[in-house]
C-alpha cells in the first residue's frame, strides 16, 4: 500500500498534468500538507458514502480530486474541504508570493489555509461554526501550520488581522461584503463564489476609483452557501432554484455534437444567467438526481431546462415561451464566440440586508 507522502506527490502530479496546477510553490504546497490531517474524523464522498477514518480505502479516498463533506446537518452539508483543483485554481488565482498577508472566510478543516501558509503567505482564517473551528485547530497544530485561526461570522472579516493584501472566501455568498474592502491593503483584491444562476462561480472584486467596486469573472464553481447576511437574497437576485420542474411540454433539439464539456457548459451557463434574471439550476422530472441550467418561470414552478447538447426542454403553464427564449439566448451564446467565464466584467452595487448590505453584480458585460 502506497505511502501518504507516496500519494500526495501522486496526487499533486496529477493535479499538475491535468492544468489544475500551474505554478511550483502551490505544488509542493499538495505535496507537502498531508489532507488525512484534516479529516480525522471520517467524511462523505460526493456520492454521499461514508469513508471511515479506519477503512481500508481511506488514504486513497482521501487523495483523490473530490470534495469531502466533513459535517451534514438535517442532510445538508455545512461544512467540507474543497475540490482539490478548484482550491489550486483559487490558490493560484490569489497571485500569492511569501509573505502575503491573507484573509480566508470559510476556514472549514484548516486544509486550505495550511496549504496558503505552506507557501509562506501569512493566513488568518475565519469560521461560523465553533465545531467546526475547534477541529480545524487540532488539524493545523498536528501539521504544525502557522495560521490565525479565529471563531467569527465572516462577513465582519477578521479587523484585528487588517489590512490584508488579498481576501479569499471558501464558502458561497450572494456578496462581498464591504467590511472586507475596508480591510485590503492598497492594491489588494477579494477572491469570491458569488451567487450567480443557481452556482457560485468565483469572481476577482477589487475597488476602484471614487468608491466604485468591480467584478471579473475566474472560473465556474459550486459551494454551500454561507450562513448569515453574505447570503442575502436581495430584489433582482436570480431564483432559488432545486426542484424539479415538471415533465416537458416542448422540446427543442440538440445542437452541440459533441455536447458540451462540464466547464464549457458552464461557460454558457453564466452568459445566460448575465443575460437573463430567471436563469438558476432545476432537476429533471424523473427525479434521477440529474439537474442542470434552466430558466425558471415566475412561480418558478416551470420554465425550460437547457442540456449539455444544447437541447431544451419547456415544461409547466408558459413552457413555449420559455423555451423560445432559452434557445434565443443559446444562439446568443454561440453568436458572441462561446464567452467563457473570464470574459465577463461588471460594477457592483450594495444591496441585501440594510443592516449588513453586500455589493452585488449589477450589469454583466463581455469586456470589449
Ligand atoms: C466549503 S467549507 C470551507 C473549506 C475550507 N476552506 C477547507 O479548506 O476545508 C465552508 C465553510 O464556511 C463556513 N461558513 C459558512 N458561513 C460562514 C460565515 N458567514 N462566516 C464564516 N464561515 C462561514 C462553514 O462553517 C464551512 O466550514
Amino acid at each position: 500500500m502506497a505511502s501518504s507522502s507516496e500519494l500526495r506527490r501522486r496526487f499533486a502530479d496529477a493535479l499538475w498534468r491535468e492544468g489544475a496546477i500551474t505554478r511550483p510553490e502551490v505544488a509542493e504546497a499538495f505535496a507537502t500538507v498531508p489532507r488525512e490531517a484534516f479529516v480525522t474524523d471520517g467524511f462523505h464522498g460526493r456520492d454521499g458514502t461514508w469513508v471511515a477514518p479506519d477503512a481500508g480505502n481511506f488514504l486513497d479516498a482521501v487523495y483523490t480530486n473530490d470534495v469531502l463533506v466533513t459535517k451534514v446537518v438535517d442532510g445538508r452539508a455545512t461544512s467540507s474541504s474543497s475540490q482539490p483543483s478548484l482550491m489550486a485554481a483559487m490558490i493560484e488565482a490569489l497571485d500569492l508570493t511569501p509573505g502575503t498577508r491573507v484573509l480566508e472566510v470559510g476556514a472549514g478543516t484548516g486544509y486550505n489555509a495550511a496549504l496558503m501558509a505552506t507557501t509562506g503567505a501569512r493566513v488568518t482564517t475565519v469560521d461560523v461554526q465553533p465545531d467546526v473551528v475547534e477541529r480545524a485547530a487540532a488539524a493545523l497544530s498536528r501539521v504544525s501550520a502557522t495560521v490565525d485561526l479565529q471563531l467569527g461570522d465572516g462577513y465582519a472579516g477578521w479587523p484585528a488581522g487588517a489590512p490584508y493584501d488579498r481576501v479569499i472566501v471558501t464558502v458561497g455568498v450572494a456578496g462581498t461584503s464591504p467590511l472586507w474592502l475596508d480591510q485590503l491593503a492598497p492594491g489588494g483584491f477579494v477572491l469570491a463564489p458569488i451567487r450567480h444562476a443557481g452556482h457560485h462561480p468565483v469572481l476577482r472584486i477589487a475597488p476602484g476609483p471614487d468608491g466604485t467596486v468591480h467584478a471579473v469573472g475566474v472560473c465556474p464553481a459550486g459551494f454551500m452557501s454561507a450562513a448569515g447576511p453574505l447570503s442575502a437574497v436581495y430584489p433582482g437576485a436570480h431564483p432559488l432554484g432545486g426542484a424539479p420542474l415538471p415533465p416537458p411540454a416542448v422540446s427543442h433539439p440538440t445542437r452541440f455534437d459533441p455536447p458540451l464539456d462540464v466547464f464549457r457548459y458552464h461557460d454558457m451557463w453564466f452568459a445566460l444567467g448575465a443575460w437573463d434574471a430567471r436563469t438558476s439550476y432545476a432537476q429533471t422530472p424523473d427525479s434521477a438526481g440529474n439537474g442542470g441550467c434552466a430558466l425558471l418561470d415566475e412561480t418558478s414552478g416551470g420554465g425550460a431546462t437547457i442540456w449539455p447538447d444544447g437541447a431544451v426542454d419547456g415544461s409547466g403553464p408558459h413552457a413555449q415561451m420559455y423555451a423560445e427564449r432559452a434557445s434565443g439566448l443559446v444562439d446568443r451564446w454561440v453568436a458572441s464566440g462561446r464567452p467563457a467565464v473570464p470574459a465577463w466584467r461588471t460594477p457592483m452595487t450594495l444591496d441585501g440586508e440594510p443592516a449588513n448590505p453586500i455589493w452585488v453584480p449589477d450589469d454583466w458585460r463581455l469586456a470589449p
